[in-house]
């Protein structure tokens, strides 16, 4: 019997709905691991000497064998980690979340040999818009033009160049906070010091209203038109979400994004220009998508589990680090 570790932040409904279907459809054995909740949980075991095994402690309790793992879905590392109150010292604290952080990306690099959805590595570096953009452009997307910067002069050229008015997104983002993509014009871009705080993601606005969410897992490509008359359509309260069938050359330029920047998955978010022409705007590495299936009925748990069991059948075990 196959065994699955999802890696999460402690309650993630995704991994629940994936596990249950996993488990109950498919026959596949699946640990969920809160990455969060590692300190005070106990369970986690390395040694280069005989005796223990290698464990890390599963979110309902349990101590899970790394031996004995064939696949890891690499969901999520980047919460709010809990630490006991009774560690006072604010770097203390630090240390505590980055150690653990450590030992579980440690046991499993050195003792994991299976296949990840995706690479820890591979994700963290992908999640980089600059990157992405750059990647995405040379496979033949159509991307927004845009200017990363941090240069007054620089970031008002680029607004007077778009009629005034530009887009203006962080180029990463903070779990808790809801920083939008919006609006920014020429008047409200006099401030130099608010310019020169931080790396900011300034871009043309691409019209319309017809976004796309594009799910690639491996070969599988299931899409999704989100429209709405918000720019940014997660602040929409009145979105319409329904399955759409994107053409070949679309499709296949976004698995191979998603293949250059060494992932398994890809969540997309495109924008449909007015014209029909498809826009890459990024690429989320461990993006949500069960959200569209509760707004469109389109089966995308099922298609999720399909995907992690079709990379179970070709796991290819790696040499031990
Ligand atoms: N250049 C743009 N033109 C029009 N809408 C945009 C643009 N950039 C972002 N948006 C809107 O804002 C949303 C969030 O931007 P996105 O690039 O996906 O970054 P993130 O999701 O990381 O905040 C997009 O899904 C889209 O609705
Ligand atoms: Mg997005």
């Amino acid at each position: 019997m196959s065994t699955v570790a999802i890696i999460t932040l402690a309650g993630d409904l995704h991994a629940r709905v994936i596990r249950r279907q996993l488990q109950e459809v498919h026959g596949v054995e699946v640990a969920v691991v809160a990455s969060d909740t590692l300190s005070a949980a106990g369970g986690l075991t390395w040694s280069n000497v005989a005796g223990p095994a290698p464990t890390l402690p599963t979110e309902d309790g349990g101590v899970l064998d790394v031996a004995d793992l064939d696949l890891v879905w690499w969901r999520r590392c980047h919460g709010r980690p809990t630490v006991p109150d009774a560690v006072t010292d604010p770097q203390m604290r630090k240390l505590v979340v980055k150690d653990n952080r450590a030992g579980l990306r440690g046991l499993l690099l050195a003792g994991f040999t299976g296949t990840w959805i995706s690479d820890p590595y591979a994700t963290e570096r992908a999640q980089n818009k600059i990157l992405q953009l750059s990647v995405a452009r040379r496979l033949g997307l159509t991307v927004p033009r845009t200017l990363v910067s941090t240069d007054p002069a620089a970031v008002r050229d680029f607004a007077r160049a778009h009629g005034g008015t530009v887009i203006a997104k962080t180029m990463t983002g903070l779990l808790g906070t809801s920083l939008e993509a919006g609006r920014v014009t020429l008047e409200s871009l006099r401030d130099d010091d608010e310019i020169t705080v931080s790396a900011t993601v300034y871009q043309e606005e691409v019209p319309g209203t017809d976004h796309l969410r594009v799910m690639v897992f491996g070969d599988a490509v299931h899409a999704a038109r989100i429209r709405s008359g918000e720019l940014d359509w997660r602040l929409a309260g009145d979105m319409e979400v329904e399955p759409v069938a994107i053409d070949e050359r679309l499709a296949d330029r976004l698995r191979r994004v998603t293949v250059r920047l060494g992932l398994r998955m890809g969540v997309f978010d495109v924008k449909l220009r007015p014209d029909g022409e498809p826009v890459f705007l990024e690429v989320n590495p461990q993006g949500q998508f069960l959200f569209v299936e509760g707004m469109s009925d389109m089966p995308l748990g099922e298609a999720f589990a399909q995907f992690v069991v079709d990379e179970l059948a070709r796991v290819h075990r790696r040499v031990p680090a």
